[in-house]
């Protein structure tokens, strides 16, 4: 049986690619997850115990991290990295877990697949590219400079950085994707959309940062596994690809989606301080993966996807509403 060996795979992309390998193949999974404040195991407890098996450690520990990668001794087996600290408003705060887990926690993830001889499929974000202007016609391709703006996004192009070195120097079979902003079920309540959606159901108004001017380009979880799958099997080693979905969204027209879709008037909600360097826009040219690869997403039309996840966060309640008052002092001590 074909193993893959998922870091992060209780948080939010983590556990969806990990409902999609018990769904789309025979793989046994192993998941290796700290279980931070951003992890959901809850998210993998229907799976089958068969089929995965959940190990509570750090990627940044070196012992582990080897005995875990040792373990992979089928030719088609593989390593998954998603494990990462991944809110930039957080990152703002306190760069310090960004470095560690983020940098430190690729090295020891590059260190042992080079050990032991193992593929390795390294999950970044389109934010290592910086920021678009509005009316900018590009969008990014694999060939667009690195230009981070927040100690999230420098830390994810620093742990790029140290994929591409390896794969170069030491002939380490990896491959990297940078996929857009993404949404569905299961992301934290500190991230812009559960956030407008649980303020909304929990009595509130969404905040937006600033005029609401910025861009996001939205997939939905599940396209992103599928790319992630794809690139692990079909993509070219040494490659990157970019995962997109051509899902440009101002703030403000999602969060008055939101609204709508909630029977709520579409100006019912609050300006707050904007977040410092806020990057403006992000766009991804998906052309290599969708040519090169064939892939396609399945969530083509984003209004029905956030309905269905305004649904979700509707019927689970029991999973947010705990943490909810604690997620919104934070952000009302920074004035958001
Ligand atoms: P998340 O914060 O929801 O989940 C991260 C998971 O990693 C959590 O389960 C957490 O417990 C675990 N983790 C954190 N530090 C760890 C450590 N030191 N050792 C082991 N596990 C640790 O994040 P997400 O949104 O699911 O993002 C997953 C990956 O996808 C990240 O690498 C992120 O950079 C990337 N990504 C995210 C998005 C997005 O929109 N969320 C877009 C593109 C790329
Ligand atoms: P976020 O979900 O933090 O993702 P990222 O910073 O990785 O793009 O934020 C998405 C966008 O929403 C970003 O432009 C910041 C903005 N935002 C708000 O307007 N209000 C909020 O409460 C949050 C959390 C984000």
């Amino acid at each position: 049986m074909r193993r893959i060996l998922v870091t992060g795979g209780a948080g939010f992309i983590g556990s969806n690619f990990v409902h999609y390998l018990v769904e789309h193949t025979d793989a046994y999974v192993v998941v290796l997850d700290k279980l931070t404040y951003a992890a959901s195991p809850e998210a993998l407890e229907p799976l089958p115990a068969d089929r995965v098996e959940l190990v509570e450690g750090d990627v940044t520990d070196t012992g582990l991290v080897d005995s875990l990668v040792g373990s992979l001794t089928g030719a088609e087996d593989a390593v998954v990295h998603f494990a990462a600290e991944s809110h930039n408003d957080n990152s703002l705060r306190d760069p310090s877990p960004f470095i560690r887990t983020n940098i430190v926690g690729t090295f020891e993830i590059l260190e042992a697949v080079r050990r032991h001889g193992v593929r390795l499929h390294h999950v970044s974000t389109d934010e290592v590219y910086g920021d678009l202007e509005l009316d900018d016609p590009a969008r990014f391709t694999e060939t667009t400079p690195y230009l981070p703006s927040s100690p999230y996004s420098a830390s994810k192009a620093g742990a790029d950085h140290l994929v591409r070195a390896w794969v170069r120097s030491f002939e380490v079979a990896a491959t990297i994707s940078n996929c857009s902003n993404n949404y569905g079920p299961w992301q934290h309540i500190e991230k812009f959309i559960p956030r407008q959606i649980t303020n909304v159901l929990a009595g509130g108004r969404p905040k937006l940062y600033g005029a609401g001017e910025n861009v996001r380009d939205w997939i939905h979880a599940a396209d992103h596994s599928s790319a992630v799958w794809t690139i692990l099997n079909r993509g070219q080693i040494g490659h990157t690809y970019l995962i997109g979905a051509d899902g440009e969204q101002k703030n403000l027209e999602v969060v008055r989606m939101i609204l709508s879709i909630l029977g709520r008037p579409e100006d019912d909600f609050d300006h707050v301080t904007d977040r410092a360097g806020h990057d403006l826009r992000y766009a991804i040219d998906p052309t290599k993966l969708r040519t090169e690869l064939g892939w396609e997403p399945q969530f083509a039309d984003f209004r029905a996807g956030l309905a269905d996840t305004i649904e979700w966060y509707r019927a689970n309640s029991d999973w947010w509403r705990p943490h909810k008052d604690a997620v919104e002092s934070e952000y009302a001590a920074r004035g958001q």
